[in-house]
């Protein structure tokens, strides 16, 4: 079967339902995730349908067979569940799987579940599908006029990092669709930063997260005034001057952290706007992510169905969120990364601000070449988020797959993508944990670039 016959496939049992039906989307609470939800949600509405999304931190076998035995009429898992797929299949109810992960099991049909993974069709889930892609897809399968959430798509592969170095496979095709049909606009290339004033969005500034500057505003103030450029002046209302000499300072503060170079090349890029958003898909994208992580994944699911609205909301909720990662950030440029042979690492409080904060290390610190790691301790668990460049991976570094033998070992469960991956372990014993990467690294891939 090939891609197209089995979203063909999903569509047809979608419809299928009486139009009574309530159908329980399951998705993971990333940007990727939630943009996946939003577009299931749009397409299932426009058919007739009633549905439900719940989002999902960390999702567990329980959770899964819990969510599974509520009352609904089918379940759609997006961005997640190929991990699952044995407990999904057990469960006997009519399930679809829409996931880009690294699947465990490479059945498409599976008793009443259809699994879409990406991986299964010869397409690269970690750099040309996201999940939102193959929602997308889906919809596109279900109504033509579903091609304006190709905005949404492209969103959720910007979430999952997949817009670095250019879209490339589906997320390209989608791209391109949705330029064509004019349901996006590209901008001239430009920094990535809000519309406030620039000494304020450069303070703010995660991602890119510039040393010395993010979350030092006397520092960002000084900058300014060297490069002759006023304080509370607007990034859009500078001109092209200014804007050089800005670019060109922001830059070299980046290069000599020896950030990583696909990032560097997207620092000053082209944006995707649309109308359907208030800014462009980049600072977008990052909001979403922000708030979720901030523990309110409502607000951001919710913001796109009425974006609006609720703006200002999400806008102060990302960057209240982004105020305490940065400090942490500023923690570890202070103090600097745990390192051993193979890898570096920190720890943190909270899982999710390991998840956030490890891609934003991983891009825009120092990791003399090696994964970086996070670890947080909740009750009798730990939580490992891990993130690679994306030129280990060429050499032959897997971190899904990596977390799944540790999820082994340890016991718990763990899994994802070979440049960014997670697990949950009963085992609480850090060193030891640290230990059995390091070596399980140094065996299969050294740990050079
Ligand atoms: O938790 P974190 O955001 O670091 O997870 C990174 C990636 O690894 C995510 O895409 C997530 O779906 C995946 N993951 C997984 N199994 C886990 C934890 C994370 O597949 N137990
Ligand atoms: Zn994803």
């Amino acid at each position: 079967m090939d891609l197209r016959d089995c979203l063909r496939r999903c569509s047809e049992k979608i419809k299928s339902l009486p139009k009574t039906s309530r159908i329980r989307i399951i998705s993971h609470y990333d940007t990727d995730g939630i943009c996946s939800a939003y577009i299931l949600a749009k397409a299932i509405e426009r058919e007739g349908f009633d549905f439900h999304i719940t989002l999902l931190e960390h999702p567990v076998k329980e959770e899964i067979e819990r969510l599974g035995d509520e009352d609904s009429d089918a379940m759609i898992l997006s961005d997640l569940g190929s991990s699952f797929i044995d407990t999904i299949s057990k469960m006997g109810r009519d399930s679809i799987i829409l996931d880009h992960h690294q699947p465990e099991d490479r059945d498409v049909i599976k008793g009443s579940v259809i699994q879409v993974n990406s991986n299964l069709f010869g397409i690269d889930g970690d750099t040309d599908a996201s999940g939102s892609s193959l929602c997308y897809l889906l919809a596109k399968e279900m109504n033509k006029e579903n091609i304006d959430l190709s905005p949404f798509a492209l969103m959720g592969a910007i979430g999952d990092k997949q817009s670095l170095g250019g879209f490339s496979g589906v997320n390209r095709e989608i791209f391109d669709e949705a330029r064509r049909e004019g349901f996006i606009k590209i901008s001239r290339p430009s920094l990535k930063l809000g519309d406030g004033p620039i000494i304020r969005e450069i303070n703010l500034s995660v991602d890119p997260f510039y040393p010395g500057l993010s979350g030092r505003e006397e520092e960002i103030g000084k900058l300014l005034d060297r490069l002759s450029i006023r304080e509370d002046a607007r990034y859009s209302e500078i001109g092209g001057e200014e804007k050089k000499r800005l670019h060109s300072f922001l830059m070299l503060t980046l290069l000599r952290n020896n950030i990583d170079p696909l990032v560097a090349n997207n620092i000053i890029k082209e944006r995707i706007l649309t109308e359907k958003l208030p800014l462009n898909l980049d600072v977008i994208s990052e909001m979403i992510d922000a708030c979720s992580k901030s523990n309110d994944h409502g607000l951001a699911l919710s913001f796109l169905f009425n974006p609006e609205d609720l703006y200002e909301r999400i806008k102060r909720r990302s960057e209240a969120y982004k105020i305490r990662i940065i400090e942490k950030l500023r923690e570890i440029e202070d103090r600097g990364l745990k390192e051993t042979r193979n890898i570096v690492y920190f720890t943190c409080d909270k899982a999710g601000d390991g998840s956030y904060m490890s891609g934003i290390v991983s891009s825009y610190f120092d990791c003399k070449n090696k994964p970086v790691f996070s670890f947080s301790k909740d009750r009798n668990k730990i939580h490992v988020s891990c993130r690679a460049r994306r030129k280990m991976v060429e050499r032959g570094l897997n971190l899904g797959g990596l977390m799944r033998s540790i999820a082994q070992r340890f016991g718990g469960s763990g899994g994802g993508h070979k440049i960014a991956a997670g697990a949950t372990l009963e085992e609480t014993d850090l060193d030891e944990i640290v230990r059995y990467i390091d070596d399980i690294i140094g065996k299969g891939y050294e740990g050079k670039v």
